[in-house]
């Protein structure tokens, strides 16, 4: 599908976004795991918390799906079942790594694949600390790269360290650990994405955060949970980022989760000198929300490098198309791990944003982006990435004339719905 937007636009109004996809995955996965039923709220329904659900149902769950409402009937920690066939993460690096933690303890035979993009993304990452406590899982190229094979078998607890903040990671070494019957200790380089902590304690677990250190101990019973899941802040960048770039507007995005893991793009826009106002703030099942007010602002070129990178490693391309209307230079650095996401984000990011006329130049873990830059109209292309598409739309609010991003479709794989609401937004 192609997405076409005539700029430059004007924009007001009000928006929910999807519920967050992160925490989505893991109040399914959670749900399987406990003993009794689980109902949840606001469950993103993006592509990648389906592909979630459907290797859960494979895996025996019974899941009632009524819009973004959902009940799971649990099947306990060791309840998991042998599927029939190869379950399949399509797009979904986050089914795939968790899932494999989920599945190292549990008796039976599975194997794990995904789409193209998925079969290219590492997988040593999760596969070498699942290995050292006792996992029998192959692969190609020695269990680099998926199709991955589990073997379940009993599993013993383990002190590691993350060579990268990977919320993946830490997650599936945290559900491994519940297997075992020792003390589990992880350790990070910064802190990632805290919500299976968050999430684990409120279905019983017995889970412990000092620092950078997570202790998980293992032959818990976990039990069913009421959850809201609030909206996803991934998904808000956008119109966070569109707000502050287009003249004149003014967007309020309602519900949106803060947990501080997750609120690096917020400090970095204002650090910009974006107009962000964090008003209504709440706790809903564990996890903090607010809605954001932000009104269109003078934006300065900023550094984003260093322990900040994880808490905003998604935003990051619609954070540099904000770099392009900022003034002044902006650097990103120490973000090499988006070369490993769904595309190439550092050279796709850049070779996209170029079409468009940006000022931007390539590094090997980041860019520089020189601005602010009158953007024109371009044929671009999202290469299957959701979080380019919709990076891509943004950047065309602000471009003279008609932009067409192709491969728009895949915004779907965590937003299904976000050029509508965009357009919704948009006034004569
Ligand atoms: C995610 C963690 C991040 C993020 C991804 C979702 C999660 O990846 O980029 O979109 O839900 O745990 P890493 O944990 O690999 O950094």
């Amino acid at each position: 599908m192609d997405f076409h937007i005539t700029g430059p636009v004007k924009m007001r109004g009000e928006i929910c976004v999807p519920g967050d996809k992160s925490i989505s995955h893991r109040a399914a996965i959670l749900g399987t795991l406990a003993e009794g039923i689980t109902e949840i709220g606001g469950f993103s329904p993006g592509e990648d918390c389906l592909s979630t659900l459907r290797c859960l149902e494979a895996l025996g769950a019974k899941v009632e799906n009524s819009n973004s409402d959902l009940k799971i009937y649990g099947l306990g920690l060791r309840g998991l079942q042998e599927p029939q066939d190869v379950l399949q993460a399509g797009n979904s690096g986050t089914t795939m790594r968790i899932l494999l933690g989920a599945l190292a303890g549990q008796e039976g035979y599975f194997t794990l694949t995904g789409d193209a993009s998925l079969r290219k993304r590492p997988m040593a990452r999760v596969v070498e600390p699942l290995r050292k406590m006792g996992a029998f899982i192959f692969g190609r190229q020695g269990g680099r790269f998926a199709p991955l094979t589990v073997v379940g078998r009993p599993l013993k607890a383990l002190n590691y360290t993350l060579p990268v903040a990977s919320a993946q990671v830490k997650s599936a070494i945290i559900l491994a650990a519940l297997f075992t019957d020792g003390v589990t200790s992880i350790t990070e380089p910064f802190l990632s994405r805290d919500h299976t902590e968050r999430m684990l304690r409120s279905f019983g677990g017995k889970i412990k955060k000092k620092g950078l250190e997570v202790v998980v101990s293992g032959n818990n019973r976990l039990k069913g949970q009421k959850l809201f899941i609030p909206g996803d802040i991934s998904a808000a960048a956008f119109f966070l980022v569109a707000a502050c770039i287009v003249p004149g507007a003014e967007i309020l995005i309602k519900n949106v989760g803060i947990n501080p893991t997750r609120t690096g793009i917020i400090e970095i826009m204002r650090k910009m000198e974006a107009d962000v106002r964090i008003i209504n703030q709440k706790m809903i099942a564990g996890e903090p929300v607010a809605d954001l007010l932000v009104r269109a602002s003078k934006l300065k070129g900023t550094c984003i490098k260093g322990g900040i990178i994880p808490r905003l490693i998604d935003e990051i391309p619609v954070l540099a198309v904000a770099a392009t209307q900022a003034h002044g230079e902006t650097l990103i650095k120490d973000a090499q791990e988006l070369r490993v996401k769904e595309s190439d984000r550092i050279s796709l990011t850049v070779k996209e944003l170029k079409c468009m006329g940006a000022q931007v130049k390539e590094l090997p873990d980041g860019m520089i982006i020189k601005g602010p830059v009158r953007l024109r109209a371009a044929e671009v292309n999202a290469h299957g990435d959701h979080r380019l598409a919709m990076s891509l739309a943004v950047a065309g609010l602000v471009a003279e004339g008609e932009t067409v991003v192709r491969e728009a479709e895949s915004a779907g794989i965590s937003y299904p719905g976000f050029f509508e609401h965009l357009k919704s937004l948009l006034e004569d």
